[in-house]
């Protein structure tokens, strides 16, 4: 598993959503307050996810991908975006379903939502793809996906943070036990494929001879 993969293919499966709402029957509001449900606990999930597990690890090794200034910068800008999706979605919750004022609320969620995984993929996934190794990729989608999975059918009431207030607090130079762990599996990978190569090396030498 790769944190940076199961991220992209939850913003596929949340376009496809938004996708899925625009060609729903208009008349079917029962239908509709479902899937924009179903939506709604998957950004939020998954927004919450991404701030606990994903954007900590960032912080600590990240440069600032493609255009970002800096990871601090970087961060910053997605919990802001995250706030912004959830004002949006604040509004869709107070609309009546399917009316006009409801869909208006419901693009302004996707125009927002868009934006915001057009960015954290060119700067943050980017950024993250280069800097941690694959172990500490695998380590935080084990424990994305757990928080998900746990929170997955209520889902979890929304909470806007400040983004500077947010980069402060989450930003060390320490390593996380996640982190340490994803380090112990490296480096436990890199003495056994340095020993198997080793192994592989004497084994054809004594081929050569005999
Ligand atoms: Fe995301
Ligand atoms: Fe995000």
């Amino acid at each position: 598993m790769d944190i940076t993969d199961v991220i992209l293919r939850q913003h596929d499966d949340q376009r496809r959503l938004f996708a899925m709402l625009e060609e729903w029957p208009r008349d079917d509001h029962a239908g509709l307050a479902a899937v924009w449900k179903r939506l709604e606990i998957l950004l939020e999930v998954h927004a919450e996810a991404e701030e606990k597990y994903f954007y900590p690890e960032l912080l600590r090794l990240g440069t600032g991908g493609a255009d970002a200034e800096s990871v601090d910068e970087e961060v910053e800008d997605a919990v802001k975006d995250h706030n912004e999706i959830r004002q949006a979605v604040r509004r869709v919750g107070r609309c009546r379903t399917g009316s006009d004022a409801w869909w208006r609320a419901v693009v302004d969620a996707n125009v927002h939502n868009s934006d915001h995984m057009g960015e954290e993929e060119r700067q943050d996934l980017a950024d993250f793809r280069q800097q941690a190794t694959l172990e500490l990729r695998h380590e935080i989608a084990v424990q994305f996906l757990r928080y998900e999975a746990i929170r997955w059918a209520d889902g979890i009431t929304p909470k806007d943070k400040d983004p500077e207030g947010y980069v402060t607090s989450r930003k060390t130079s320490e390593a996380s036990a996640t982190a340490r762990k994803a380090a112990r599996d490296a480096k436990k990978a890199t003495t056994t494929g340095r020993a198997r190569a080793a192994r592989s090396k004497k084994s054809s030498a004594e081929a050569a001879e005999g």
